[in-house]
């Protein structure tokens, strides 16, 4: 298939819908670190307890299932090419921050149903731990990313990820 100038419909629908549910758990894991608490401490979480965790759990479920459709929409409409004004090396940039968001996306998820629903601490450490931190920090130079392609490099990158 030939290079696109944007990203299609539902590529787009589902790079905004995952970003909402990725910051959801980011910024919300209260429930799910309260089940992990009682867990830890050797007490027995209600069943309110147990819903509160449960919608982190889902949420991350989610956007495992979301991330292997998005991958396939990948293969299937390819990405738009890089500006083709601007030095190599921005480009790698972008390709490295996406490898690595897509890597995460698998990551997070994976070493989150390996701590809750099979008990394993290291994927709990690692999920808490390390992959959260990467996950924000490539998140942060992503969005950095995105408004200098806008605002300072004036390309189309923003417009053809949001209104196309
Ligand atoms: C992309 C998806 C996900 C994101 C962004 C995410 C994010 C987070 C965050 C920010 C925390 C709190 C870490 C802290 O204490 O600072 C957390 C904890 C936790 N999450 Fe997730 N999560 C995701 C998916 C999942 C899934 C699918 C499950 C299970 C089915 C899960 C299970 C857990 C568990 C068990 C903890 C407690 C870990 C501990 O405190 O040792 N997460 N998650
Ligand atoms: C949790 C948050 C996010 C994740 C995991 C994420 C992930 C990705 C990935 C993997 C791509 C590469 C395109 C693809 O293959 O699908 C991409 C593209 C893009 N993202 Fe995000 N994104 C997030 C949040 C954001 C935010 C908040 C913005 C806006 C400020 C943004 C703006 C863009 C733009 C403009 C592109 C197109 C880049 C290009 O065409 O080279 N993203 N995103």
């Amino acid at each position: 298939m030939p290079a696109r100038s944007t990203y299609s419909v539902p590529q787009r629908v589902l790079h905004w819908l995952m970003a909402v549910l990725i910051f959801f758990n980011l910024l919300f894991p209260d429930g799910m670190n309260a089940w992990r608490r009682l867990v830890r401490h050797g007490q027995t979480p209600t069943p309110a307890d147990i819903s509160s965790a449960n919608i982190h759990a889902y949420a991350g479920i989610a956007i495992l299932l979301l991330a292997i459709v998005r991958l396939g929409l990948r293969l299937v409409y390819d990405v738009p090419p890089r500006p083709d004004d601007q030095p190599a090396f921005l480009h790698h940039i972008a390709s490295a921050t996406h490898f690595l968001l897509y890597a995460l996306i698998f990551a997070m998820p994976l070493s989150g149903v390996a701590a809750y629903y099979l008990g394993i601490d290291p994927a709990a450490f690692v999920h808490a731990g390390p992959i959260k931190i990467l996950l924000w920090a490539v998140i942060v130079l992503h969005i950095f990313g995105a408004f200098a392609q806008h605002f300072f490099f004036k390309s189309d990158v923003l417009r053809r990820m949001t209104i196309g």
